[in-house]
């Protein structure tokens, strides 16, 4: 009988692990967990998607051991702040910075403990939230924008109608200070003009148009924006290759046309004398994926630049408003797709755009 039992409670365990195992494969948070003594004894695979690492390899092994120098540190910062005699869930949120690029991950860290409040070691979980603060930063800044753009706005059109009236009504009034008196209210009208169109600027960049997406063939927007780059740069060579097929994707047109000649003219810049300028379509079929690849043999970006691309106002160039990438982010977004950025190899950048394909 009491074979029996052990064999049903151990066939109970058993089928409980596997249920565990199915869980934890299957959600999309990272979860690791540590012995007391630091031993990794349960890492999931997202833990490796959203870390870039080969989960198996480390599984069993102390952390201490396997982290390079400039993560334990970070780490053991992080679990200093943990208190191991509560057994509250400990929050925090940190930056990685990663070979591909530094992300921003959500962190709860639970201490576990027996029934005799003995500690047993610690529960990880990671969430990768790089993509929602990219995407909350730029809300934050397109209210800023639109703001600022409404309060600047206000005042404009009465200083101009006021050098305007002051112009027709006193003209003619001066005789010595006539040369003056005109230039003066002229430089004040024309200024006043510039200041408006820099602030309507602003304001289109705080309230893009709606997307209007409808079935479009990506290829053919690529090749109806092409022709004027290789008109305008004959140092460059633009390359442009695409698989036999491709899916309608729903796009609006403009928009990605627009999103396509920002990114264009950053390679453009990028490239001093003699370069190329390569365009690649892609289709993949089982992720359901389509996009476009666009590289260029040009300076290439710096690593601690990368993170920062797509924020407004960031330009390494002396002219250069640093909203181009911001633009191109958020169309991309609104055509619910992601941008990345890559180093093209021996030299340059890679922007990866991908969207995805739906049946309309
Ligand atoms: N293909 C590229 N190669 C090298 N650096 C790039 C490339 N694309 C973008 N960058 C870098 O990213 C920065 C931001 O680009 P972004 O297009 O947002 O602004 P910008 O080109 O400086 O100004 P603008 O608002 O006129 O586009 C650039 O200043 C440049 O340093
Ligand atoms: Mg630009």
């Amino acid at each position: 009988q009491i074979n029996l039992n052990l064999k049903e409670t151990n066939l109970e365990l058993e089928q409980r692990r596997n249920y565990m195992e199915i869980i934890l494969k299957n959600v999309a948070a990272g979860v690791i967990s540590l012995d007391s003594e630091g031993k990794i004894t349960i890492i999931n695979k997202s833990v490796g998607k959203i870390l870039g690492l080969e989960v198996e390899s480390v599984l069993n092994k102390n952390y201490r051991d396997i982290l390079p120098p400039e993560y334990l540190q970070k780490v053991e910062d992080l679990l200093q702040e943990v208190d191991r005699n509560s057994s509250l869930t400990f929050e925090k949120e940190i930056e990685l910075p990663l070979p591909s690029g530094t992300i921003d991950l959500h962190t709860h860290i639970t201490p576990l403990k027996d029934e005799n409040g003995k500690y047993l070691g610690l529960v990880i979980v990671i969430e990768d939230v790089t993509e929602l603060q990219k995407a909350q930063r730029i809300a934050a800044w397109r209210e800023v924008a639109r703001r600022i753009a409404h309060e600047i706005k206000n005042p404009l059109t009465p200083i101009q109608l006021s050098a305007q009236r002051l112009r027709r009504r006193y003209k003619d009034k001066f005789s010595k200070d006539g040369q003056i008196f005109n230039e003066c209210t002229n430089t004040i009208i024309t200024q006043v003009e510039i200041l408006k169109n820099m602030v309507n600027e602003f304001y289109n960049f705080a309230r893009m148009p709606a997307t209007k997406p409808l079935p479009n063939d990506l290829n053919q927007i690529i090749n109806e924006t092409l022709p004027l780059y290789r008109e305008a740069h004959k140092n460059i060579t633009f390359h442009f290759e695409h698989p036999e097929k491709m899916p309608a994707l729903l796009l609006d047109k403009n928009q990605i046309k627009r999103a396509l000649i920002n990114i264009l003219d950053n390679a453009v810049s990028a490239i001093k004398d003699n370069g190329k300028v390569t365009i690649k379509t892609f289709y993949d079929e089982k992720l359901n994926l389509s996009g476009v690849e666009i590289a260029d043999n040009g300076c290439g970006i710096l690593p601690e630049e990368k993170a920062r691309l797509f924020e407004p106002y960031f330009s390494t160039k002396k002219s250069g408003m640093g909203l181009g990438l911001t633009i191109v982010n958020s169309i991309i977004s609104d055509h619910h797709g992601y941008i990345r950025v890559k180093d093209n190899y021996p030299k340059g950048t890679i922007f990866r755009i991908e969207l995805p394909v739906r049946s309309s």
